[in-house]
């Protein structure tokens, strides 16, 4: 094992260890203990975080496999995320979570480390930290929240809450269903159960080899999540007597594993810039069209909402990530090391086919629910860095679509005119968001799902085309263009849009493209204001300050690793 316990430092070494001992006395241990390999449990319990509320019994089982295995557990604590209740938008603190991860690993005296999480930032956050700390460590979800159900009709959290909301704004569901919808849309504990931001992150932890097979998709709820919380207790005070560290597993060919993942389930936009940050902590860079590339080559073979009709409870049923890797694996590099100590194609070889039962769930690969393109990468004047598109979410006769724009400045200016009936609008427009990116927002928030305006979803319209700098939640669905990078706030072709101006948006041809001539637009750069905005103080400034683009992770630009360094 290596010795990876640096001692606080007073000036004298003898005296710091003095003082150790003393104070490694509390819960009752000896000196004898803390031979044995001290394993940190990184617990984000939370009562403001939804998702992470029920960790109490998964942390109690990690710890009993621990002790099992000879190690001793030590929890700590370190900030949480919840999705819901979080101001102005999780995504603004994903890197605070991620630096407070970081560097509790590296302080405090541990041999490895378990990193409890679940809620969409949580677990990103966590193995980014855990990338850059590159200690023994093990990722585990706290699982998906089991179905909701209404009338007869399953329910899935969040997907539903958006169609649900849309369906009463307009006027189809009155109050009293709303309010009967909203009591069963999160009915247990977990995380969002449709392959959402949390589900996909889950299912890449896996994928990527940072997770135990199999404990992505088990249910909150289930008997078997404890299981495999005991089990992965025990796994890392293996991993640590084998000294197995991050930077071992998630390697390019690991981050390409992953990415064929979210192409194959359908998996939520943001896990595009999650996994590019998650490498750039390694030194390792995810260009954009490498996600367009494997998106194209990738059979689309999970059939879960919000692209497809099941949630993760019968993802679980049907063999869970592991039945979907063992049917793509001629897609997969297999001699990838995982957590397990051993390499995927070693894991894959106890996992059975998926059975005929569950085959309108996990579809084989060579008669896939659709040919590929699970995420798109859109490039052109207005998004020279890229933007993203998730076509199986979107309406087949607007992924080729010209349309003229109607332009907010910002997501407030929006929320102010959407609904005006006298805005001029039409259901062949583009609504197009500005200055909502990660800089403008800040934070870049979950609002590329613009909002069909009243009067149009009165007239029957559920979709158009939208297009922003920001995110949509996993969960969402839409012809939605997102993360146009770069943003409108650091001078991006997406402030130069105006009013009127036609967009051509061509899926296939992989195009996104403002109708204006290239004078007409240099001109317009040319007397573009600066609006890049600054807060006067604290987190937000720095944030602010060092964010990095949608394509480029949105990490702060003093965390991430040179490549080879
Ligand atoms: Fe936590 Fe959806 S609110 S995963």
């Amino acid at each position: 094992m290596t010795e990876r316990r640096k001692v606080a430092s007073y000036g004298d070494a003898g005296f710091s260890q003095f003082l150790r001992k003393a104070f490694a006395r509390h819960l009752g241990h000896s000196t004898e203990d803390f031979k044995k390999p001290v394993i940190g449990i990184c617990n984000t319990e939370s009562e403001v975080n939804r998702c992470h509320t029920h960790f109490g019994p998964i942390v109690e089982a990690i710890k009993r496999g621990v002790l099992m295995e000879g190690g001793i557990p030590l929890e700590f604590p370190t900030i949480s995320l919840g999705e819901s209740f979080t101001t102005p938008t999780t995504m603004l603190f994903r890197n605070l979570a991620a630096m407070d991860t970081e560097e509790m690993v590296r302080a405090q005296p541990l041999d490895g480390v378990v990193l409890i999480g679940g809620c969409d930032k949580m677990t990103p956050a966590q193995l980014m930290g855990a990338a850059s700390a590159d200690i023994p460590a093990i990722m585990f979800t706290g699982g998906p929240m089991g179905n909701g159900e209404y009338q007869g009709q399953t329910l899935g959290a969040c997907s539903d809450c958006r169609f649900f909301w849309q369906e009463y704004r307009s006027g189809t569901i009155n109050d009293e269903q709303l309010e009967e919808i909203n009591e069963s849309l999160a009915p247990t504990a977990g995380h969002c159960m449709v392959m959402g931001s949390a589900s996909t992150m889950a299912v890449v932890s896996e994928a990527l080899g940072m997770m135990l097979p199999g404990a992505a998709a088990i249910p909150a709820t289930e008997n078997k999540r404890l299981a495999a919380a005991q089990e992965t207790g025990k796994q890392i005070v293996q991993l640590v007597s084998k000294d197995i560290t991050p930077s071992q597993i998630m390697t390019r060919e690991a981050f390409e594993n992953a990415i064929r993942m979210i192409m194959a389930i359908g998996g939520s936009t943001n896990a595009v810039i999650h996994l590019v940050a998650i490498a750039g902590r390694l030194g390792i860079k995810l260009p954009m069209d490498l996600f367009d590339q494997i998106g194209k080559e990738t059979p689309f073979i999970a059939n879960l909402r919000p692209a497809g009709k099941y949630q993760m409870q019968e993802l679980y049923y049907a063999g869970g990530a592991p039945a979907v890797m063992k049917e793509l694996k001629d897609y997969l590099h297999l001699d990838e090391l995982t957590v397990t100590g051993n390499t995927i194609r070693e894991n894959l070889q106890g996992v059975k086919a998926v059975s005929d039962v569950y085959r309108d769930i996990i579809y084989p690969v060579q008669q896939p629910l659709h040919k590929g393109e699970g995420i798109a990468v859109l490039k052109g004047n207005l998004a020279p860095n890229g933007a993203l598109i998730k076509p199986k979410a979107a309406s087949k006769d607007l992924l080729k679509h010209k349309g003229r724009a109607v332009v907010f400045f910002s997501i407030q200016d929006m929320e102010e005119r959407i609904d005006d009936p006298d805005l001029d609008v039409n259901k062949d427009d583009i609504l197009v968001l500005k200055n909502a990116g990660p800089v403008g927002a800040p934070g870049m928030p979950e609002a590329g799902m613009l909002p069909i305006p009243e009067k149009l979803l009165k007239q029957g319209v559920r979709d158009m085309v939208r297009i922003s700098d920001c995110r949509m939640s996993g969960t969402a669905f839409g012809t939605v263009v997102l993360h146009v990078a770069p943003e409108a706030a650091v001078g991006g072709p997406l402030a130069l849009v105006e009013t009127g101006d036609m967009i051509e948006l061509d899926v296939e041809a992989r195009k996104l493209a403002l109708d204006i001539s290239d004078t007409e637009l240099n001109q317009r750069k040319a007397n573009l204001k600066s609006v890049r905005p600054l807060a006067e103080r604290g987190y937000t400034r720095l944030y602010q300050q060092h964010v990095l683009q949608a394509d480029e992770g949105c990490d702060f630009d003093f965390l991430v690793k040179a490549e080879n360094e």
